[in-house]
């Protein structure tokens, strides 16, 4: 290979000063030139942190990384980047994902990098670093951290999405915070992300289907000693990648982007997948629209019978054959010629997959649920769009006509939800504004709103929840998300009161207040905005530059890329 057709021959491969310098450091750490220079030099992205359990075993996956790189005659070098752990991160760590990003975006293309694997688990790890590498485009590969073994209790698998039921039970009195605690060791039983098709499970299923992980990896559960080899051998093809010149816009086209829709469809996937996939394609140049998820996912029922919207669990997705054989049911909506990242067509990767479990991947032709994936509703109370996911709703409610029990805010819903006189049954609608990008700030996970106690004491498991934030891709429940306009920005939704009349018609694809337009124009008029508290640093940054939920929510001066040139050296 010639030298200066690598990247980082703009440092190592430089005379005099310059050069002195970029080598003379690289030294510093024990390693002779002849290790790094005139070789492909190749960044690991890494998200470990002990602040993000779902990726605490992310530097073991770095070793195995190396390996590969090491052996393919790459040089590799590990570095940080901010790490989002969903759990622990306050207000929520969507509002660090595009902050994150940056970081990603200009620790790749400030440093003498010719590829680079990016290690994603816990649910924001994977867009964050997605966008970042998107707007420096190089060769590029993903790896996954793998989900969790499936928690064991009682008897009975269980995943985060029981979370959600064990919490109701609590709320009836079924369970006590003492069971609680047991749970909590019975469910999180070994190192990964959340074992059900939860948010960090659909991210993993998108990279694979857009084709910049290798094959297999969605489902390889953590503890599995065959994500490791993943890993190592997606550290020996990111070399090749380098020498074949194979960046992520070579991979990531629009027909990329539709297979990946389709198959989030097909597996019951997170409505997160929307807002990422969103942002992704802003970052990457491809021209992709909200409206796009509905008219590509329309007719695709349930193949992947995996919690929240089914039965089963990633490690059992593992089994019964993974994404591959997920990818070869769907082979007549798909289409075959996209590249990925092992250098064949995503067809080539999954013609020889098999199923092996007929309960956990059914066939399109007798799917475990009719019902799609994801819907995208519009209105009067939604002009910009709002996202539902079927296969996680109730039949019922699909199409409902209700009166508005309203919530301004996060603090007067927990305030209110739980009092004996609050004016609310069954038939009513739940609405939770202000959660939305601009409004919370950083649109939190709080959209599947737990029922009024003393509906829940009554048995009612589910009712029509309408809000500008988003929900954990673990939950389910008629939920309607990602209201656009949020109310922050002024949109219908921002003036809608308690006792307005709400209609969600899901077959219609529609989601209307019964409200004139001048009525909602007299109510906007007499609006008063809240004043704003946050002005200042990244957060106040954010807020000022964030995008709608319809555009993916990210911050305008994201979109796009700036390439790999950096013009100017440093000494
Ligand atoms: Fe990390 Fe669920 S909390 S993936």
């Amino acid at each position: 290979m010639e030298e200066q057709k690598l990247r980082s021959a703009n440092w190592f491969g430089l005379k005099g000063k310059d050069g002195f310098i970029y080598r003379a450091w690289m030294k510093n750490q024990g390693i002779p030139d002849y290790e790094f220079n005139n070789k492909p030099v190749i960044g690991i992205c890494n998200t470990w942190s002990e602040l993000t359990p779902c990726n605490g075993h992310f530097r073991e996956l770095a070793q195995s990384v190396r390996r590969g790189i090491l052996e393919a005659g790459g040089f590799p070098v590990e570095f940080p980047v901010m790490s989002l752990g969903e759990t622990l991160i306050k207000p929520t760590a969507m509002l660090y994902r595009n902050l994150a990003s940056m970081d990603v975006e200009e620790s790749i293309r400030a440093n003498p990098l010719d590829g680079v694997v990016l290690l994603c688990g816990c649910d924001k790890t994977t867009p964050s670093l997605v966008m970042g590498a998107c707007s420096v485009n190089i060769p590029t590969i993903v790896v996954s951290g793998g989900p969790m073994l499936t928690g064991r209790y009682n008897g009975k698998s269980i995943g985060t999405s029981d979370l959600w039921r064990f919490d109701a039970d609590l709320k009836k009195g079924i369970i006590d915070e003492e069971e609680m605690r047991t749970i909590e060791s019975a469910m999180c039983r070994s190192s990964g992300h959340c074992a059900v098709m939860g948010t960090a499970s659909s991210m993993a299923c998108m990279v694979e289907a857009l084709g910049i992980s290798l094959p297999g990896n969605a489902a390889i559960p953590a503890a599995d000693a065959r994500r490791k080899m993943l890993a190592q051998f997606s550290g020996l093809r990111i070399v090749e990648m380098v020498k074949e010149d194979l960046k992520l816009s070579d991979i990531l086209t629009r027909n990329a982007f539709e297979n990946a829709i389709k198959v989030n469809a097909a597996i019951g996937g997170s409505t997160n997948f929307v807002i990422h996939l969103l942002a992704i394609a802003g970052r990457i140049g491809v021209d992709l629209h909200l409206k796009d998820f509905d008219e590509l996912s329309a007719n695709i029922p349930l193949i992947a019978n995996l919690q929240p919207a089914g039965k089963y669990f990633m490690e059992d997705l593992f089994y019964a054959g993974g994404l591959p054989a997920v990818l070869r049911e769907l082979d007549s909506i798909l289409h075959h010629d996209c590249i990925t990242a092992n250098g064949k067509t995503i067809k080539e990767n999954y013609e020889n997959a098999e199923s092996y479990n007929s309960d956990v991947i059914t066939g399109m032709e007798n799917p475990f649920n009719n019902a799609t994936g994801l819907a995208i509703l519009k209105g009067n109370l939604c002009e910009d769009g709002a996202v539902i996911k079927p296969s996680a709703a109730s039949e019922h409610l699909m199409t409902h006509t209700g009166k508005a029990v309203v919530f301004e805010n996060i603090e007067d819903y927990k305030a209110r939800i739980d009092l004996e006189d609050l004016d609310v049954d069954e038939t009513s609608i739940l609405v939770l504004k202000n959660v939305g990008p601009k409004g919370y700030p950083g649109m939190p996970e709080v959209g599947n709103m737990t029922l009024p106690k003393k509906l829940l004491k009554r048995g009612i498991s589910d009712m029509v929840r309408i809000s500008d934030g988003r929900m954990s891709g673990t939950g389910f429940g008629t939920v309607v998300l990602h209201v656009s306009p949020e109310a922050a920005a002024g949109g219908n939704f921002s003036v809608i009161q308690t006792g307005d009349i709400i209609t969600l018609d899901v077959p219609n694809r529609s989601l209307n207040v019964d409200l004139t337009d001048e009525i909602l124009q007299e109510r906007k008029a007499k609006y008063k905005e809240e004043p704003r508290s946050i002005k200042r640093g990244y957060v106040g940054l954010y807020i000022d530059h964030v995008q709608q939920a319809h555009l993916g929510a990210d911050m305008d001066f994201l979109r796009g890329g700036s390439g790999s040139v950096v013009s100017r050296d440093s000494h």
